[in-house]
């Protein structure tokens, strides 16, 4: 993944991690990372599907470089595919880093996302 990746897009989500989102070697914990890019996939998600959704599958993850306490973290989400009753969406983790704000790519995943009814069963997702 490179910076290219997400030109022209808007961050879905813009955070700053905590000192408890730390681990013994000064980086982020993963699992805070994968929690952001959750809820930046499931905010694409449900907005496609103009309802509910569950998340399937983590289809990839790559961990890139590592983030640090400082950075500004970007993460980026977007539909990759649509099916009849599910979303895959790329999910792209930015850093801002320091005073020159130097854009580091940290993150890179596809989430795989269900439109579920009032059963928490699937359903056909609207017609664009
Ligand atoms: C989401 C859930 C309702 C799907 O039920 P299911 O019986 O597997 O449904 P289906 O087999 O009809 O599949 C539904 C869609 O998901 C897709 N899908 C199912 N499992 C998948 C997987 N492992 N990877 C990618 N896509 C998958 C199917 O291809 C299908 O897509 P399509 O309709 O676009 O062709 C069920 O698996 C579930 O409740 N899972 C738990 C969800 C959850 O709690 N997530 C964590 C918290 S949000």
């Amino acid at each position: 993944m490179t910076i290219d990746n997400v030109k022209g897009r808007e961050p879905i989500l813009r955070v700053v991690p905590q000192p408890r989102d730390i681990n013994a070697n000064g980086h982020i914990f993963g699992g805070w990372i994968l929690s952001q890019m959750d809820i930046a996939s499931g905010i694409v998600a449900q907005r496609e599907a103009r309802g509910a959704v569950a998340t399937v599958a983590v289809d990839r993850m790559e961990f890139i470089a590592p983030m640090l306490l400082q950075d500004l973290v970007s993460v980026y989400a977007w539909v990759e595919r649509r099916g009849r009753t599910s979303l895959a969406i790329r999910i792209a983790v930015i850093a801002t880093r320091g005073v020159d704000e130097e854009k580091i790519p940290l993150t890179e995943g596809l989430f795989t996302f269900v439109a579920l009814d009032e059963n928490h069963r699937p359903r056909p997702l609207p017609e664009k």
